[in-house]
């Protein structure tokens, strides 16, 4: 558990384990789905593709897995970690199981792809195995544990991108949603289990991209925040008619813009950039347009250039730190956050101590770190010793965490005395007298409610102080 206890906060793990639950179709008398969700972003959009495909036959869903027909965990393998805190939350469904002998348990997401029918082996009470690319398959997965067979489908795909699927939004604030743009990766980071477990990179056919952000938008929503592991190779080249002359490819500088005029209301975001592939075409996209978000996610993973290089991340000290010069040049005030790897095999204290001097050099304004966890079958495991004791990675990543601390407030205390646009996402988990919201670069702002101001407008709010990871003020408009 030590990542989620460490990590400053990780919006990716805060939301883990929670129960998801949608309004009740009424008048559909149906069997009942829970699903949790696990890991990334995609996996939490991916848990919306799987809720669409079930409700189309007739499931409804319940946040009580307790009274559920169908229970479906989706999960991550990225780390060691994470998939025993899936083991253990399958423990908990045995209980109810032996209650509920006719519930189906099943295992989505990337440790369903990773073990495939290894599971079924491992763990009794597991009916059906479906990999990130099967989910079109679970109506059929699910009748053939109805008739008493045990089912996996774990195939990848190199086409399925879920386009024609309107996702259910699960758990919503009604204001922010997420839009898979693209899935799996082609990098081979040697410490990175996705490529194994998501299959080859594909993107999304640009026009069902927009559809989905104008239909959110008509909803009501006003932000998207556009997903892939590495946004920047999105490419979408269109078919070419005989005769025709070819089209325009779109790349994602394109397609960012493309969103982003469907309304000036509707914010746009998007993640995970990758250094080696963004271009200064996405930095003025971004500059130009007022509603594509000043943040950047670049996660730098090492500081140093000879572990970048057995990471096999393709980019070194200097591209980074050039990629973050020409965002600070064409944007700004954008914020910048990053991802860190402690511990990778063979790192030394000169090559640590290089991680920190790159967090100084870019003085990022949040970071997600964690101590390695060799995973394995990726390159890293085949090719390198897992060497570095874990409480050296541990030491390291307290290091890095200190000084990720000092670098969050700092650069909270700089908006301290300005008024930022912020979108109202709701009241403030604390409080009902309080709304939050983000700004631009993703803060969070909380600041007393005002009656003339709901749920989804843009409001000005000035900032008079802040916390470690909030700014705290009063709308100002
Ligand atoms: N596509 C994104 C990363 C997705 S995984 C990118 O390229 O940046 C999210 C983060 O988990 C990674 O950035 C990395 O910091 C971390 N991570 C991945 N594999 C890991 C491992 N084996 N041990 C520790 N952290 C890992
Ligand atoms: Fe993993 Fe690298 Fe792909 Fe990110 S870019 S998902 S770290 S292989
Ligand atoms: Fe985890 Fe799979 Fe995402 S391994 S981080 S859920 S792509």
């Amino acid at each position: 558990m030590l990542e989620s206890q460490i990590t400053l906060k990780d919006h990716d793990e805060a939301r883990q384990g929670e129960a998801l639950l949608l309004d009740k179709k009424e008048g559909r008398s149906g069997r009942k789905l829970y699903i949790e969700s696990y890991g990334c972003q995609m996996n939490f959009a991916d848990s919306e593709i799987v809720a669409s495909i079930l409700m189309d036959k007739g499931f409804e869903t319940t946040g009580d897995y307790k009274e559920a027909d169908v229970v479906f965990i989706n999960t991550c393998s990225i780390r060691e970690n994470a998939e025993q805190r899936v083991r253990n939350r399958l423990k908990e469904f045995e209980t109810a199981k032996s209650k509920n002998p006719g519930m189906i348990v099943g295992v989505l997401g990337c440790m369903a792809e990773r073990l495939k029918s290894k599971f079924l082996e491992e763990e009794k009470l597991v009916d059906v195995v479906v990999g990130p690319d099967a989910y079109r398959d679970l109506p059929s997965l699910i009748e053939q544990v109805d008739d008493g067979t045990r089912a996996v489908n774990v195939l990848l795909s190199r086409e399925e991108t879920y386009a024609d699927i309107n996702p259910v939004r699960l758990n919503t604030n009604g204001v922010t949603a997420f839009i898979s743009i693209m899935r799996g990766c082609d990098n081979m980071c040697s410490f990175c289990v996705v490529p194994f477990t998501r299959g080859r990179e594909r993107s999304r056919e640009p026009r069902s991209i927009v559809r989905e952000a104008q239909a959110l938008f008509d909803a009501g929503y006003r932000e998207v925040t556009l997903l892939g592991q590495n946004v920047d190779s999105y490419k979408w080249t269109p078919p070419v008619a005989e005769g025709e002359p070819a089209a325009e490819t779109i790349t994602f500088a394109k397609l960012l813009v493309m969103v982003a005029e469907i309304n000036p209301l509707l914010r746009v975001r998007f993640s995970t950039s990758h250094p080696k592939d963004i271009t200064n075409e996405v930095l003025y996209a971004i500059a130009e347009h007022e509603n594509i978000c000043n943040y950047i996610h670049l996660p730098v993973q090492s500081g140093n250039s000879r572990i970048l290089e057995l990471m096999n991340r393709t980019y070194d000290k200097e591209w980074y730190q050039e990629r973050v010069d020409a965002i600070r040049r064409i944007i700004p005030s954008c914020a910048i956050s990053t991802d860190v790897i402690t511990g990778f095999c063979t790192e030394t204290e000169d090559e640590h101590r290089d991680t920190l001097a790159m967090m100084d050099y870019v003085q990022y304004d949040y970071a997600y770190m964690f101590a390695y966890s060799e995973r394995p079958g990726t390159l890293a495991a085949k090719r390198y010793e897992d060497d570095i004791p874990d409480e050296v990675k541990n030491r390291r990543l307290t290091e890095v965490i200190a000084k990720q601390r000092e670098h969050s407030l700092l650069r909270l205390q700089a908006q301290v005395g300005k008024t930022q646009k912020v979108l109202i996402e709701g009241y403030s988990k604390r409080s009902d007298k309080d709304y939050c919201g983000r700004n631009d670069q993703n803060a969070m702002v909380v600041f007393p409610v005002d009656e003339r101001f709901k749920k989804g407008d843009y409001v000005h709010v000035l900032v008079e102080k802040c916390t470690s990871a909030t700014l705290i003020g009063k709308i100002n408009n």
